[in-house]
């Protein structure tokens, strides 16, 4: 089968005569299907654009600040994407959430120190309104997609709406949180309503040092708990929300972290396993499962030993060590870091995006990197459950694949299968380290990038680059349309490192000397091509 995809020759053998000379891929003359050569890596990129593979081709979908409802405006670092069909027979109209997951103030509020002191409410305001998500409704006119204005689904979550916490007792003596923040990749449920999580909340309300009770602030501060005294505990969760009605909800029983995702598997009877990284160096990777169908309020909240291939109870009634450190089972799932740690949870270098993989049910954890243990490139674990059952409490887990140079990638983030089984992944190099002479390790990889990994054919197994971000840019949410034509993709902080406004490192997506804006893209081709 040498050069010919197991599945490519499968669709050739399945066409007709005169379906195989219509098609533009395929010479006459010898009739080898030359489109298993379409798929070509590009060599890593410094410039500031957006570039794709042959074959691929993109369009700006929503870019930041952008109306799409007469009150309604795009927000700002757009990262998880999901797609819901409104009717499923139909793949080309339904809903588009994106989360947004912070700010820069130079862009957004126009705050240019470091003194955030001196930040007005009108700037934490504006600063308020662009973060949490966006909901689009998007249909497919003419092969492209397009953003319906004004349709009656649009809507904005932020950080200031009112969200009620699922959960039996009040968070710091309140039912609900003021908005949702941070919020940077996510999951949908089996009912299709989206998972939103709070990533590095701390920027924005700091963290409590349970010692003295005081805020500890974050190193990148935002300072919002200045002119809005809202408790850091609010923050950090999984939040639910519903793309037809915008009603939210936050799950306090998933824990409370830097959660990166939430990725959902419906066991047969019904019951619900969700899987979540805390993107930090040195923490965990977490489940959930719940002990009634569709429950995301009833359940077990477990944390992975990874050496020993087990997944530890967090449930206050069964581990005498919670009982002696916290309050009760609210006070465990608030600090749950320090609760994963006494039970013996493994660190990990920074547990990113979670996918399975729909051909062996493999969990698939990127790590990014953890520059503590000296890893600077990353790798992906695989996590296979014993017996392949998701609510199984052993595991093995093993590397995937690591970065370096003999795949070619460097600090996997975001993972997303296609509908035919190829894993797309997304590098996440922080701006702050790459194309620089002092950080060698990453100078071979200059910007971030898009890759696949083919399931078969000949590059089976190996990631291929087949997108390169603008400068300083990270692609965020890749998210596949039902037919798998289209690669809904977020092009998040786009010349975040600028030296100031006035040297922008990016003036992406609109060129000349716009200010950069970081937007989501429709990339078509996507299914052509592997
Ligand atoms: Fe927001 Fe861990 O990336
Ligand atoms: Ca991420
Ligand atoms: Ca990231």
């Amino acid at each position: 089968m040498n050069n010919i995809s197991r599945r490519s020759f499968l669709e050739f053998l399945g066409v007709s005569s005169t379906a195989i000379f219509a098609n533009p891929y395929i010479s006459a003359k010898n009739l080898t299907p030359l489109f298993i050569s379409k798929l070509k890596a590009i060599p890593p990129s410094e410039l500031d654009e957006l570039a794709l593979t042959d074959g691929l081709s993109y369009e700006v979908l929503i870019k930041w600040k952008e109306s799409f409802s007469k009150k309604t405006k795009f927000g700002f670092n757009n990262d998880y994407i999901a797609f819901v069909p409104l009717d499923k027979k139909n793949p080309n109209d339904g809903l588009l959430w994106v989360n947004h997951e912070y700010v820069d103030p130079r862009f957004v509020s126009q705050f240019m120190g470091d003194d955030v002191s001196l930040k007005t409410k009108k700037q934490v305001e504006k600063e308020m309104y662009n973060v949490g998500g966006s909901i689009l409704r998007v249909n497919k006119v003419d092969g492209k997609w397009q953003v319906v204005k004004n349709d009656p689904f649009n809507r904005r979550i932020t950080g200031k709406t009112e969200i009620p916490f699922n959960w039996s007792e009040p968070i710091m003596g309140k039912k609900s949180a003021m908005g949702t923040l941070a919020n940077c990749s996510g999951g949908i449920t089996p009912w299709g309503t989206i998972l939103t999580c709070e990533e590095n909340y701390d920027m924005f309300y700091g963290e409590r040092n349970y010692k003295t009770g005081e805020r500890i602030l974050s190193s990148y501060d935002m300072g919002w708990y200045l002119q809005y005294d809202n408790p850091p505990e609010h923050y950090g969760w999984v939040v639910e929300v519903d793309p037809k009605t915008g009603k939210a909800q936050k799950h306090v029983a998933l824990g409370r972290c830097a959660h990166e995702c939430a990725t959902i598997k419906e066991l047969e009877d019904g019951r619900l396993v969700v899987y979540s990284g805390d993107d930090s160096v040195n923490q965990f990777l977490y489940k959930f499962i719940s002990s009634k169908p569709g429950s995301l309020s009833e359940g077990t909240l477990y944390v992975a030993n990874t050496m020993m291939g087990k997944w530890i109870s967090l449930n206050y009634d069964e581990q005498p060590v919670l009982q002696k450190l916290f309050k009760d089972q609210t006070d465990v799932l608030i600090r749950l870091r320090k609760a994963a740690k006494y039970l013996g949870a493994t660190p990990l270098d920074r547990p990113e995006d979670i996918e399975i993989n729909p051909a062996n049910g493999d969990v698939l954890v990127a790590l990014t990197n953890n520059s503590t243990v000296g890893n600077y490139l990353g790798s992906i674990m695989k996590v296979a459950e014993k017996d392949g059952q998701h609510d199984a409490l052993e595991f093995k887990a093993e590397n995937f694949l690591a970065g370096g140079e003999e795949t070619n990638f460097a600090c996997p983030d975001n993972l997303a299968f296609d509908p035919k089984g190829n894993l797309w992944i997304t590098s996440d190099i922080s701006g702050s380290q790459m194309n620089r002479e002092d950080k060698p390790f990453y100078l071979p990889y200059k910007n971030n990038s898009l890759f696949v990994v083919p399931k078969d054919g000949e590059h089976a197994g190996k990631p291929i680059r087949v997108a390169n971000a603008p400068t300083h840019a990270e692609f965020t949410g890749p998210f596949f349309s039902p037919d798998g034509k289209t690669l809904f993709l977020s092009v998040q902080h786009p010349g975040e490192y600028s030296y100031s406004m006035n040297e922008l490192s990016s003036h992406w997506p609109d060129g000349g000397t716009k200010i950069p804006k970081p937007a989501v893209v429709a990339i078509y081709g996507v299914d052509e091509i592997v």
